[in-house]
């Protein structure tokens, strides 16, 4: 197996399942444990994951130098990278930054690491500080335009490379990982979700008593409710929120899914109210949490209601790994945001939470849902926020503002739908963005606001590119927007890689 040294980075999660697809069972363990689990488990290689911190910052995680004596190939990626630089010997300042893609030229193919690896190819990058001066005995296998030392190793199999490799948007990212693997001496074993056991882990997690389950008609919590519908059947009782903040027609396809096993959502109506208590609030994360409080509060009374006459033990959600990871599941993270489904629930909730794909990545979730039988045009439907709309008009949400969202999403929508386009993209809205520009309408000149498109592709959420949509398309979206939704002076593309910009606006 191999050992992933946790630093914090908001991809440390994605080394360990790019080893798992690649059939590698892998453990990742927090920086201070390191030579303790070096001895427990004697990994056969071990990969230092990348971190928000600075190696030169007091306090920065760090390692023992006794982990580069271990003789087994080590790989250090980004911050694990400029901490091998710094311990034996190198220098690491603060130096050129890089966000987003970068073209690498491999100028020295020596490493069996370089294995069928093109001379040159697209990395992304997501670094403030630089190493500037490798330890003794390192060699250069690749440079960017920015930084020298982009790919390096030594003669003992030590491996540091400044980009992401595992990050789906580097191109021959798995083929490095891969190429340590076999560096390390493993055979991987092909990796396969088992429904059976995810069924029977709810069954008896369950026992005979009741799960509620928050439904957002989203392919996360659709996938778990799903699983715990064929585990528990109409002991499982779904709740979906009615709020006005998510996607019309979103409580129709709740209650389709779930009629198969006989089971009749609960919806609970509530649009009016949460306007109410959003009424002049514009930070983001007050917005997440004024969203996610009301969640708490109505799942509050609906279980203290059902509960009279129904012993529930569980809540169920549809986490998944990525929402864990942003919402700063583990000990170095830096916190981007709180999802609200991560944080809060069971406190108040007295209840236990069950979430069965919170090991899982989206395209994870995808192939399940796929596996259980959930229509096709469900699994491909675009992720949604559960702050909804909330986190995609800046500034106050007010009725006015909410309905101009809703119009200019349709009709994204309906031109992505039209073109063919729409199943190619992993999310596609518009911002309100709260600024003003100067339109000319008829004879008259007025101030209206900008509305933002952000159309991006996607496979496992931590990266995504803009999508490169045809003009002829753009111009039919921006020419609909302007025209058929008040008070919109503008519409502009945003063409802004994650990292370093989040999907969402907020
Ligand atoms: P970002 O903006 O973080 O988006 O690049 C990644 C994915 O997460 C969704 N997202 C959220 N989902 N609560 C959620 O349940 C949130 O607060 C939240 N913020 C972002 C986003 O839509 C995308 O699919």
């Amino acid at each position: 197996m191999i050992l992933i040294v946790d630093f914090g980075s908001q991809t440390a999660h994605l080394i360990k399942r790019r080893l798992r697809d690649l059939g590698t069972e892998s453990e990742l363990i927090h920086p201070e444990d390191a030579l303790l689990k070096i001895n427990e488990l004697k990994p056969a290689g071990i990969i230092l994951s990348g971190g928000p911190a600075s190696v030169y910052e007091k306090g920065a995680p760090t390692l023992s130098k006794k982990v580069f004596t271990n003789k087994v190939p080590i790989l250090g990626i980004c911050y694990g990278f400029q901490l091998t630089a710094k311990l034996l010997g190198g220098k690491v300042i603060a130096g050129r930054k890089e966000y987003g893609p970068a073209r690498i030229s491999i100028i020295n193919s020596k490493s069996s690491i370089i294995n069928k690896i093109p001379k040159e190819f697209t990395v992304w990058q997501s670094h403030g500080d630089e190493v500037v001066k490798l330890p003794p005995g390192f060699k250069v296998l690749g440079a960017t335009k920015i930084v020298p030392f982009a790919f390096v190793h030594n003669s003992k199999n030590i491996f540091g490379v400044q980009f992401h490799p595992e990050v789906e948007h580097t191109e021959n990212g798995t083929k490095i990982l891969e190429n340590f693997i076999e560096l390390c001496g493993i055979k991987g074993l092909t990796r396969t979700i088992n429904i059976r056991d995810l069924i029977e882990d709810i069954k008896k997690t369950v026992g005979g008593s009741y799960v509620i389950g928050a439904i957002s008609g989203g392919v996360d919590s659709t996938v778990a409710g799903t699983l715990a519908a064929h585990a528990i059947g109409k002991r499982f009782i779904p709740i979906y929120v009615e709020n006005g903040l998510m996607r019309e027609g979103t409580a129709d396809h709740v209650r389709i899914i779930f009629k198969q096993f006989g089971i009749v959502p609960k919806v609970i109506k509530c649009e009016r109210e949460m306007l109410r208590r959003l009424k002049g609030i514009t930070d983001p994360e007050k917005k997440r949490t004024i969203i996610g409080n009301f969640y708490i509060e109505l799942f509050e009374k609906e279980f203290e209601k059902l509960k009279k006459t129904k012993p529930i033990s569980h809540l169920l959600q549809g986490t998944i790994y990525s929402d864990v990871i942003e919402s700063q599941g583990t000990r170095h993270a830096a916190k981007i945001k709180s999802h609200h489904n991560v944080g809060g629930l069971p406190a108040t909730m007295k209840l236990k939470l069950l979430e069965p794909v919170r090991n899982l990545y989206k395209d994870e979730v995808r192939a399940l849902g796929k596996k259980l039988g959930l229509p096709d045009d469900f699994i491909w439907k675009q992720p949604f926020p559960g702050p909804g709309y909330a986190i995609r008009i800046r500034g106050g949400v007010t009725a006015e503002r909410l309905i101009k969202q809703k119009m200019a999403d349709k009709i994204i929508l309906e031109e992505l739908e039209h073109s063919n386009i729409l199943k190619n993209v992993f999310l596609s809205f518009p911002v309100l963005t709260g600024a003003e520009s100067t339109a000319v309408k008829g004879d008259g000149r007025f101030f209206g606001e900008v509305i933002a498109v952000r159309i991006v592709e996607s496979r496992d959420v931590m990266t995504s590119t803009w999508s490169r949509i045809p003009y002829g398309i753009l111009q039919k979206i921006s020419s609909r927007i302007v025209n058929e939704v008040p008070n919109v002076s503008r519409v502009v593309y945003d063409i802004t890689t994650k990292p370093p910009a989040t999907m969402e606006w907020e």
